[in-house]
């Protein structure tokens, strides 16, 4: 069979020889699928193998698709794509997407850890929009001295009374999915992970500035807010790049196939000779953006501490043009995440995974997280 793959590599050999210590990290993206496998060495996390397979052709559908399979097509894909990219690794860490979950700060009475324990289920009923038996409940205290609503408005440090929790609910339908397919696959799952956090862990440094985060998947676009590294906001919008392609196909009146190649060779130019392109994708990314701009003044706003810089995210991502235009739209600074940069490879591979970086950041950052633990 031909496999709708795309991109992969592997150290030889090492993967097999060394798989105890490996671990591989899990993106079932709507559009495609990707994993990044690590192994720890000497406190470092060692690339050993990456891979992405496109979902459509699983469903019937052209690459690039974004497409809902059935849990027997996640299986065969999985075990292609694990076996394409040599990936041994018996301990996976797994991405939830932000859709199956829940992220929100709250405000809560300040009390002993024990008493919040206690406190916050019934507390998240409030918010969480789902009956309690559906979601799986997380939650962390944020350290005291970087609440938002420490200040008064002269800037004065306020007495606090209120402590800051981050509460994070998963659907327990996506969690049980997700092990019954990970079971098949013959992956033990160290833990799920939304897939935000493993961002957070392959994209930022030891950022204290506010930032906005922003992945620009296929199907939806999710711009989340990183204060003293810490997830603050989070947004999604259901329009991503595949928006862009279907637009393309449309107005030009090409197949998705063409529409996709013309998405991805030209991206967003501002050249007179792809006025035509131009035309259709600007409208859009403009729509889309426009959320993140909203997110951005919004938390501004609430914390009055203005964000500093935007890291882009996603395949989506990789539009030629893209970083110019978010520079314009947010008046920020804007970078495309460099994930790989957290690990260590071979030489020669700089320049791809460069490029690539933005695909697998989610993968990457789940991958990291067995290792730093
Ligand atoms: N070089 C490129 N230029 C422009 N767009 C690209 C490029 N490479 C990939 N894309 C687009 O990126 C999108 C896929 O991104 P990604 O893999 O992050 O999505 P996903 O994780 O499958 O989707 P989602 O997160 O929404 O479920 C596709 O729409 C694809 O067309
Ligand atoms: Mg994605």
């Amino acid at each position: 069979m031909d496999l709708p793959l795309f991109k992969k590599y592997s150290e030889k050999g090492l993967a097999l020889f060394k798989r105890q210590t490996s671990v591989v990290g899990i993106d079932l993206g709507s559009s495609s699928l990707k994993i990044v496998q690590l192994r720890k060495e000497k406190e470092r996390a060692v690339l050993e193998t990456y891979g992405e397979i496109s979902t459509g052709p699983y469903a019937g559908s052209p690459v690039g698709k974004s497409v809902r399979l059935l849990d027997k097509k996640v299986v065969e894909m999985l075990t292609d794509l694990l076996r394409e990219a040599n990936a041994k690794a018996v301990q996976a860490v797994v991405s939830i997407p932000l859709r199956s979950s829940f992220i929100r700060m709250i405000s809560m009475p300040l009390m002993s850890e024990k008493e919040l324990a206690e406190a916050i289920p019934f507390e998240a009923r409030k918010y969480i929009p789902v009956p309690a038996s559906e979601v799986v409940i997380d939650w962390w205290l944020l350290p005291e001295g970087i609440s938002s609503e420490g200040k008064d408005s002269e800037g004065f440090i306020k007495e606090r009374k209120f402590a800051e929790v981050l509460l994070v609910a998963i659907h327990r339908e996506a969690i049980e999915k997700y092990k019954r397919i990970f079971q098949e696959a013959k992956l033990e799952v160290n833990s799920f992970e939304i897939e935000v956090f493993s961002q957070v862990r392959s994209i930022l440094g030891r950022e204290i500035q506010p930032v906005l985060m922003v992945d620009f998947g296929a199907q939806a676009t999710r711009f989340v807010v990183v204060d003293y590294g810490i997830v603050r906001l989070a947004h999604t919008v259901e329009r991503g790049s595949l928006e862009l392609t279907d637009a393309l196909s449309r107005s030009l009146g090409v197949d998705f196939e063409r529409a996709e190649r013309l998405k991805q060779d030209i991206g967003f130019s501002p050249r007179p000779e792809h006025k035509e392109t131009a035309n259709v994708i600007e409208p859009l990314l403009d729509h889309i953006f426009s959320e993140g701009l909203r997110v951005v003044t919004e938390y501004h706003r609430r914390s009055e501490r203005p964000i500093k810089k935007v890291w882009l995210t996603g395949g989506g991502s990789l539009l030629k043009g893209l970083v110019d235009f978010s520079i314009n739209k947010f008046g920020l600074e804007a970078r495309l995440a460099e994930p790989f940069s957290k690990t260590e490879y071979p030489a020669f591979l700089e320049e791809n995974l460069k490029e690539i970086g933005p695909i697998f950041a989610t993968a990457l950052g789940s991958a990291l997280r067995a290792l730093q633990e």
